[in-house]
């Protein structure tokens, strides 16, 4: 490839600030990342509007949003088509298509209309193995820093499960606020991974069971974390 053909494709990784662009939206400019500063917010891509499993991601999306919310977190879709495009399909979800009990759904998360492909690009979302013309289903978790903390991709045929979604968050932020990590398939009120030793007693300590956790090995060390103690901290009341 000639040096002036240069693809503009990168990936961004998790711990990398996340790219910074202005962009169009349904609910008009926005800046990003800079006006989400001090919150959580996901940015995620879908294929195409009007297509039918991004119609059930964007319903199943938009009925969570104040779930996402409480926990300090934004929404923000991306998709390669254009305003108008987006406009229509929002407003034909929200007036005639009832699914699974959801019904009467509005989108009230902006929508980036993305023709250029100049956003998807810079995040990585345009995967020529999978399509050329049109996004994958990336999803990524941005702090309140502005850093990347989580990303996930998913193929064109392939629904999101947005308990997972949520699940990420909470773990994410529990992480954060309590300095542990979390297991295999983690919900809140579950037992949680305390640092290596050094960080938090002695591995002597831990295994003979002086602090106030349980330890499967020198290296594996758990503790109890309350559920209500974790929402109490994660959720606005
Ligand atoms: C869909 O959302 O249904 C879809 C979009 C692009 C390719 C395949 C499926």
């Amino acid at each position: 490839m000639e040096e002036n053909q240069e693809q503009v494709v990168s990936m961004p990784r998790i711990g990398d600030p996340a790219p910074a662009f202005k962009a169009v939206t349904t609910q008009g400019e926005i800046n990003f990342p800079a006006d989400y500063k001090g919150q959580w917010v996901i940015l995620f891509s879908h294929p195409a509007d009007f297509t039918p499993v991004c119609t059930s991601e964007f319903m199943t999306f938009a009925s969570m949003e104040k779930q996402f919310d409480q926990a300090n977190c934004k929404l923000v879709g991306l998709s390669v088509d254009g305003l108008y495009s987006h406009i229509a399909w929002l407003r034909t979800i929200k007036d005639k298509i009832e699914y699974k009990g959801m019904k009467d759904v509005e989108v009230k998360f902006p929508l980036i209309e993305d023709i250029t492909m100049e956003v998807a690009k810079k995040y990585g979302m345009i995967q020529p193995g999978e399509a050329t013309t049109k996004a994958v289903r990336a999803v990524f978790f941005i702090d309140p820093k502005g850093m990347i903390r989580t990303i996930i991709y998913y193929p064109l045929s392939l629904g999101r499960n947005f308990d997972e979604l949520y699940r990420v968050l909470i773990a994410l932020q529990t992480a954060d606020e309590f300095g542990i990590a979390t297991p295999a398939d983690w919900r809140p009120g579950d037992d949680v991974i305390v640092p290596p030793a050094g960080s938090c007693g002695t591995a002597k300590d831990r295994m003979e069971g002086k602090e106030d956790m349980h330890c499967y090995d020198w290296f594996f060390c758990t503790k109890k974390l309350d559920k209500e103690k974790v929402l109490d901290t994660i959720l606005k009341k």
